[in-house]
């Protein structure tokens, strides 16, 4: 029997096993689940050790803790590091999911539940994958080193230092993450951008308390009409990010990038549709797909101030806040962005009032070599398992330990994403595809397979 074969006669099991997986609620965000990640950790640990790997460590750093695991099979062999994140964001809304999210049902072909696609499902593949040839073959072809995080979604501020301290252990030739979507059903893609982050928040302080705004309001500024006011000064007319210097560091796109996301452009209606949005909005001069994985933009994630209850409140409030994140794109610096708007928004500050800019986290942008190895490996797995070759894409999206693997250890990455692109990740009712899952562990097989074949780095 082939590890094909014996994932296909499993695949009830990989399926109960994912189920199992996302009973636990581990939001990473919230710090009353802090047992309910570290259940999730010890969770991962225990099924890597069933899949056979032979050393499995729950390592405990300043946040939530990171599973290690390895198998060596041999010193000639190529490596492959397997990065996941066992975290999720948090369900709410919880009125809007038809069943609880960490309830998993199948309904419609689709697992349904808070983490199925991102990432719990997508991460699982890969375990199931390992586990197969352990079954049939007693080994990978490769050696694999796995590292599973618990604290993606919340920006990974633990994992520079994890990566850094175990560095001799985490030597490899390619990292292999799946962790983002396909461009459609049956369209598998490999990934080869992602953005960045700089996230920040503002908050404008004016009186010392809430004031009548009979008596007060026309005579002191008020800092919510001052907080709109900065944030209106954010875009220009052209929807372009004005922050000074913002754009100096953004690398032009070539003819031949912009011919080839022209051809990725798809249906507008199909779009808006699936946006449930009216209009098209960005900035001027560039197509959708360029605006979304290629150039860098600025959005009002939150906003608060004064009187938000029910019915009417004549307050002048003392204060008001806003949530502002930028997705970045090569080569931008989500340090030297974050001080760039620290610096215009409080030149944007009017008088009378007092405004605070912190930075909240940030990740580099990445963009990854097509031609290596893991990537032709990738490219040929894909093929075997969906029956059609994958396109390369651009995600808007950021994943954090893309960029860290690349400064911290040299390492490439290979985006292999099972997900689609309306499963719902961060909002209600989650799902992944349940042949997406299955075909996402033959064609992790198939990547072992096709890396142990070509994968040596020089
Ligand atoms: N898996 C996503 C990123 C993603 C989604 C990439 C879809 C491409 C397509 C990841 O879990 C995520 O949500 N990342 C955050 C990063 C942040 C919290 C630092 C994001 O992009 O907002
Ligand atoms: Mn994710
Ligand atoms: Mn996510």
């Amino acid at each position: 029997m082939t590890p094909h074969e014996y994932a296909r006669m499993e695949a009830d099991g990989a399926l109960e096993r994912l189920l199992e997986f996302l009973r636990i609620p581990s939001v990473s965000a919230v710090a009353d689940h802090a047992a309910d990640v570290r259940r999730a950790a010890e969770w991962v640990a225990a099924r890597a050790r069933r899949a056979g790997f032979p050393e499995v460590r729950v390592d405990d750093t300043p946040g939530h803790p990171v599973v290690f695991a390895r198998w060596q099979v041999a010193p000639d062999a190529p490596t492959v590091l397997v990065y996941g994140h066992y975290d999720v964001q948090p369900a709410d809304p919880l009125e809007l999911w038809r069943t609880p999210p960490f309830e998993p049902v199948v309904r419609d072909g689709a697992i349904v539940a808070r983490g199925a696609s991102d990432d719990k499902g997508q991460l699982l593949a890969h375990i199931e994958a390992v586990a197969a040839y352990h079954e049939v073959a007693g080994a990978p072809p490769v050696n694999v080193v796995l590292v599973v995080e618990g604290e993606e979604e919340v920006g990974s501020p633990s994992l520079a230092a994890w990566l850094r301290r175990h560095r001799r252990s985490l030597s490899a030739d390619a990292a292999l993450i799946s962790d983002t979507a396909m461009a459609g059903p049956g369209r598998p893609s490999l990934v080869v951008g992602l953005r960045g982050l700089a996230y920040m928040e503002i908050t404008v302080r004016g009186p010392n308390r809430d004031l009548h705004s009979g008596q007060f309001g026309g005579a002191v500024r008020n800092p919510a009409s001052a907080l709109c006011a900065i944030l209106a000064s954010l875009h220009d007319a052209e929807g372009r990010v004005a922050v000074p210097g913002f754009y100096d560091r953004v690398r032009a796109l070539s003819a031949a990038e912009r011919a080839e996301m022209a051809r990725l452009q798809g249906d507008d209606h199909a779009f808006l549709e699936a946006a449930g949005a009216a209009a098209d909005w960005g900035e001027a001069g560039y197509s959708r797909v360029e605006r979304l994985g290629a150039r860098p933009t600025l959005d009002v994630n939150g906003l608060w101030s004064g009187w938000t209850g029910e019915g009417a409140k004549t307050v002048l409030p003392a204060r008001a806040s806003a949530k502002v994140s930028m997705r970045l794109v090569p080569d931008q610096d989500p340090d030297e962005i974050g001080r760039l708007f620290s610096a215009f928004v409080r030149r944007l500050a009017p008088s009378g009032v007092d405004v605070d800019v912190s930075a909240l986290h940030g990740a580099r942008p990445a963009v990854a070599d097509r031609d290596t190895p893991a990537m032709r490996a990738a490219a040929a797995a894909l093929h075997q398992a969906f029956g059609t070759a994958p396109v390369f894409t651009r995600e808007g999206g950021s994943i954090p330990v893309v960029a860290l693997l690349e400064t911290e250890l040299g390492l490439g990455s290979v985006l292999m994403g099972f997900g689609l692109p309306d499963d719902n990740l961060h909002a209600p009712n989650e799902k992944f595809d349940v042949d997406n899952y299955q075909r996402g562990i033959q064609a992790s097989i198939a990547f072992l397979e096709a890396f142990a074949r070509g994968g040596r780095s020089g």
